[in-house]
């Protein structure tokens, strides 16, 4: 019913995980994008960034006919009967949602709609704060179109909840859907849309559009808070003689209660959704007369957690000056070379302002970190080739590649083997006999 046209306005994570997503079970789908660079790499089959297997499903994609991009919305709107939104909301330096690409999009597809006479569904992804679909969006679609809305059109928001590093997988096997619904007939459009796509349908939750806003920044806070809970623990546990975080975690995890995912403790939360999406809600909550003090905690808690990997450093190093310092891993988590809000960047500012000597490797991401540290730091060809010389070890993201190295690894290549592990990967009593070994929310 809808395969001959699907189209998706924004290139990012979610717009072409999704735009792939449905051209991958032959749905014809337009993507489009102001940056011409991007058109012109997804037309050739290429993807922007590094997603597992999204390069290749994307070049079949294109080949087989059922993706292209474009650079005006316009020819994406006359074509398609629904319009996936999936634009950026970055972080304004107050902490606060920048609508702004939201803005522009809203106005262009509404001027795109004035120039078509039948129905067409809209359906926003991005991750906008309560109030923006119906109080934003909506009316810019109805201004630029001169049509109404509910009735010449339909509006919906349906958050996305994929990880980087899994994008596809969890875009074609979520957990749940969410239909945030301006009025039935669109929620009623969108069901049957979703219902065609999935092979094994997860649960639909129909709600309204505020709440359908908020259920996304509810589930983004809850997962940080998670995180910024089991560092709590982490921390706690390194004053206890002993105790280790992750046995803790392990067995408060087999509560059916609680759940065992993102408990794994750590030098804390990065990426291009966990901080932008507190810092947004803390400042919408406050906009709207509430001080959500636990999510005060949880960013607070999370902010602090990288030096963490410097203190350790400096107890067993020293004065961190004219010392060779190897950071492994610098993307935000692995499976991706996106370095939004890295752990790897408070870390290695602060060896630098110490005046440590940075050394780095990481799998994918060392090209988009060389635009960010430039010659701060150098950049090694492999893990190995990144131990040797160095006097002490921080690993930063736990790619599986690093879970591979062992003692004699370190032993062999540093100039004094000690190890920070940031992200709890070594057995620590393996890794405690051979080197000199400190672990996050392991007790001494
Ligand atoms: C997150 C949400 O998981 C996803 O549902 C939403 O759509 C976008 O934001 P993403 O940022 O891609 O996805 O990655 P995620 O796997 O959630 O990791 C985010 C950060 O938390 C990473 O820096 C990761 O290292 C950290 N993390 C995750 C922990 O420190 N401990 C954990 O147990 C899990």
């Amino acid at each position: 019913m809808f395969k001959n046209g699907i189209s998706i306005v924004g290139t990012g994570y979610v717009g072409l995980s999704t735009a792939v997503g449905f051209a991958s079970k032959q749905y014809k789908v337009i993507a489009s994008t102001h940056d011409s660079g991007k058109v012109a790499k997804i037309n050739h089959g290429k993807s922007p960034f590094y997603e597992p297997n999204l390069k290749e499903l994307l070049a079949k994609a294109v080949t087989d006919g059922y993706l292209r991009c474009v650079l005006d919305s316009r020819e994406a709107i006359l074509n398609t009967s629904v319009t996936f939104i999936a634009t950026g909301t970055p972080s304004m330096p107050d902490g606060d949602i920048d609508l702004s690409h939201i803005k522009t999009t809203s106005r262009e597809i509404g001027e795109s709609l004035r120039h078509k006479n039948q129905y067409h569904l809209f359906v926003v992804k991005s991750t906008v704060i309560p109030g923006t679909t119906e109080g934003v969006i909506r009316p810019a679609l109805e201004e630029y179109s001169l049509k109404k809305c509910g009735t010449d059109f339909g509006l919906c928001m349906s958050p996305e909840f994929l990880r980087q590093g899994s994008a596809l997988v969890d875009t074609l096997n979520p957990d749940r859907i969410v239909i945030g619904e301006h009025d039935k007939r669109s929620g009623d459009i969108l069901e049957t849309l979703y219902k065609e796509f999935y092979e094994k349908i997860p649960p639909i939750i129909r709600t309204n559009v505020p709440s359908a806003e908020l259920i996304k920044y509810a589930s983004n806070s809850l997962l940080a808070t998670k995180i910024s809970f089991i560092n709590t623990i982490a921390n706690l546990c390194e004053k206890v003689p002993g105790a280790d975080v992750a046995r803790i975690a392990q067995a408060v995890g087999l509560d059916r209660r609680i759940g065992s995912e993102f408990l794994n403790a750590g030098i804390g939360y990065g990426g291009s959704c966990f901080p932008k999406d507190i810092k947004a809600i803390i400042a919408y909550s406050r906009k709207m007369g509430y001080e959500p003090e636990l999510l005060n905690v949880v960013e607070h808690i999370n902010e602090a957690q990288p030096q963490k990997a410097v203190e350790f450093c400096k107890s067993l190093v020293g004065d961190l000056k004219n010392k060779n310092v190897a950071i492994l891993g610098l993307a935000f988590k692995p499976n991706t070379d996106d370095m939004r809000e890295a752990r790897c960047m408070p870390i290695i500012s602060q060896l630098l302002k110490e005046g440590a000597t940075v050394k780095a490797y990481d799998p994918v991401a060392t090209q988009n970190a060389k635009t960010i540290f430039k010659e701060t730091i150098s950049y090694a060809s492999s893990a190995v080739d990144c131990l040797k010389g160095a006097d002490c070890c921080i690993l930063v993201t736990e790619w599986d590649e690093f879970k591979k190295l062992s003692p004699k690894d370190f032993i062999e290549n540093m100039k004094q083997p000690i190890l920070v592990d940031g992200r709890r990967i070594y057995n620590s009593d393996e890794f405690s006999q051979n080197l000199r070994f400190v672990a996050i929310g392991l007790g001494k």
